[in-house]
């Protein structure tokens, strides 16, 4: 292993074309370039109001994709009838709003505990790599452990706001919250992703954390994309891995 696996997240592509309803951008088109240039999977939200991923998206993606289809949903019953007919390889649930611009904060599996039991366990059934979107909490982590969820992706908006805001303080706070969240999950002995608002620097910083399995990775790939083109974009974000997993390695 030299890092994480990388997961490109597509939603962007999807939300460019639907500011004018027609056809262009393809997040299929995207999907199949990043594919091409070696992500180890893609990822799409199908979000309950349609706004970026349509239902068509995912049909077409399950249709041509050879790498994993990470399909991020709600828990609701629609989108787990839509998730079982499909079947992708991993289904990532998610807590949705309708008014949030993006994903804001993390599943409350601890609050909802056997409801989310009950709601994994068809979608286990079918195999799919089920995974809980929280935060970096241990009591969320322990609850993701007793529901049997195989996966946990930690969410690491709060850790990318502070770095953008050029809090330090706060980010090596929740650097400290995301590297104890990833040491609890794995001896819990859960695969454990991370994702949300990573950037070049912050996907290198947490790439140094030993046992992170994935990172999941969209609007910021996406819209250096403009400037880079998608592949020279996605060749940086993997080179930032590949550097923070070394680096991460030779601390160790
Ligand atoms: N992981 C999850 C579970 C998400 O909901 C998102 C956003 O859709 C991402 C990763 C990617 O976040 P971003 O688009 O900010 O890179």
């Amino acid at each position: 292993m030299t890092g994480p696996r990388f997961g490109v997240n597509i939603d962007h592509v999807a939300t460019i074309r639907n500011a004018r309803g027609g056809a262009a951008p393809d997040p299929l088109r995207a999907a199949l370039l990043a594919e091409k240039a070696g992500a180890d999977g893609i990822t799409a939200h199908l979000r309950e109001d349609r706004r970026h991923i349509g239902d068509a998206d995912i049909e077409a993606l399950m249709a041509a994709l050879t790498v994993p289809l990470n399909f991020e949903m709600a828990a609701t019953a629609e989108m787990q009838n839509i998730a079982l007919r499909h079947r992708p390889h991993a289904v990532c649930i998610v807590p949705e709003k309708r008014e949030e611009r993006t994903t804001e904060g993390g599943l409350g599996v601890a609050q909802d505990e056997n409801r989310l039991a009950d709601f994994i366990t068809p979608l286990r059934d079918a195999g799919c790599r089920v995974s809980m979107f929280i935060e970096p909490d241990p009591m969320q982590v322990e609850a993701s452990r007793r529901i049997g969820a195989p996966v946990i992706e930690l969410h690491t908006g709060t850790f990318a706001e502070a770095h953008l805001a050029g809090d330090m303080d706060r980010r090596a706070r929740e650097f400290e919250r995301l590297a104890e969240g990833v040491r609890i999950g794995t001896e819990a002995g859960l695969e454990v992703h991370l994702g949300h608002g990573l950037d070049f620097e912050t996907a290198r910083m947490v790439s140094t954390i030993p046992d992170v399995a994935e990172l999941n990775i969209g609007h910021f790939l996406i819209g250096e994309s403009v400037f880079l083109g998608l592949e020279e974009a996605m060749r940086r974000m993997r080179a930032a891995m590949e550097q923070g997993y070394a680096e991460g390695r030779a601390a160790a």
